[in-house]
């Protein structure tokens, strides 16, 4: 049976000021009435899996517990991470741990901070993965590209893989945030897709292909998970701390996708967004007439196509276009929705400056 991991470690910085290192985005009710760690785990209903591991960071472990008890998952099998080394050690301390009973499971990787429109359709592309990940391949799944975002992996597809026309390949090439010129040319030649950053493949696959191109890494992981620090709240699996502190950061896609041989690609058509940015939840949310997508006590007047959100004091915007403006209690963020990106200006001065 499948087992799903789930990575709540990130920082979400790009959602600032709302996303924060205490409250990230994952723990955030960004895209209706649950979480995006909520949404995520019960976006798996309906299919034959095991209940989810998360893995996060320690700091963040009631918030992880409480809202996965208030969607009825009893049972926490939470990993804690001392501090964040990106998401090829979270995975490998994930499938050391998940390899604990003597089994070796597919495990089904998935980001805690995507929005799925289309849950059917992200099922039928998991259902369609499962013998190739159990076959020992690496699986990614693809989503068709919509401009040369430098934000994502890119994927190459290579020879196909299946006569049914259901589009799984090869992975011919992997890249990770190609810089822009490049993704441009990606996209005009027609051939490659986004990464979407789940991935599908047997704990010990995984692990093999790290200890061949990321040696440090595993062997930084395999000490910090086989000899975990003792929980106190006996609640959560916590990763030994001086073990984890030599182990490099790096993520997957640069540590084993790039470089595996091993990976295919299953097309992936279900309304996916990873929602990285103000713009991206824009156009995830539901907007009025004027395009403008609200979220708290907003006055507007001449104003469209802009993404307003506030906690308790009221917003009023007039005769203003395109425009992000984030109102918390202690900071407020006006940004143009087309340089969203430079929010992480914001959050460089904050860390250099406070
Ligand atoms: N446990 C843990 N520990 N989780 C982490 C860590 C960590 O140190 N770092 C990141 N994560 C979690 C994030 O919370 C998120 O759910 C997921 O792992 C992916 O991390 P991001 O930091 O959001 O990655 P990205 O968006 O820059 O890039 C990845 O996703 C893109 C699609 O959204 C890559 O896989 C790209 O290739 C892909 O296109
Ligand atoms: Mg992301």
């Amino acid at each position: 049976m499948l087992l799903p991991i789930i990575m709540a470690g990130g920082t979400g910085s790009r959602l600032w000021p709302l996303s924060r290192e205490l409250y990230p985005k994952q723990f955030l009710r960004l895209h209706g009435t649950l979480s995006m760690l909520q949404e995520t785990v019960i976006r798996l209903g309906g299919l034959d899996v095991h209940e989810p591991l998360v893995i996060c960071n320690e700091e963040h472990r009631f918030l992880a517990a409480e809202q996965l008890r208030q969607i009825d998952q009893l049972s926490h099998n939470i990993i804690l991470e001392p501090f964040g080394r990106n998401t090829a050690p979270a995975i490998a301390l994930a499938a050391l741990s998940s390899l604990a009973n003597g089994d070796d499971p597919v495990l089904l990787v998935l980001a805690a901070d995507h929005v799925i429109e289309d849950t059917p359709a992200f099922h039928r592309a998991i259902t369609l993965a499962l013998p190739y990940a159990t076959a020992g391949k690496l699986v990614t799944f693809g989503i068709v590209p919509t401009g040369p975002e430098t934000g994502y992996g890119y994927i190459q597809r290579g020879e196909t893989l299946d006569t049914g026309g259901a589009g799984v390949h090869k992975v011919y090439r992997f890249v990770e945030k190609p810089d822009a010129a490049t993704a441009k040319g990606y996209i005009s030649s027609g051939e490659y897709y986004w990464n979407s950053g789940m991935f599908m493949f047997q704990a010990t696959e995984y692990l093999k292909e790290l200890g061949k191109f990321r040696p440090d890494i595993l062997a930084a992981c395999e000490k910090a998970i086989e000899t975990p620090e003792p929980d106190v709240e006996q609640d959560f699996i916590r990763v030994q701390k001086a073990a984890f502190l030599a182990c490099p950061d790096e993520s997957v896609d640069y540590a084993v996708m790039e470089k595996t041989d091993e990976a295919i690609v299953v097309p992936l058509d279900a309304g996916w967004n990873d929602v990285g940015s103000w713009s991206a939840l824009w156009e995830v949310n539901q907007k009025d007439e004027n395009h403008n997508a609200l979220t708290g006590d907003i006055f507007l007047h001449n104003a469209s196509n802009c993404y307003i959100n506030t906690d308790e004091k009221l917003v009023a915007a007039v005769g203003v276009d395109n425009l992000v403006i984030v109102n918390t209690k202690d900071a407020v963020l006006v940004i143009d929705k087309s340089q969203v990106q430079d929010v992480k200006k914001v959050v460089e001065y904050l860390k250099n400056n406070t």
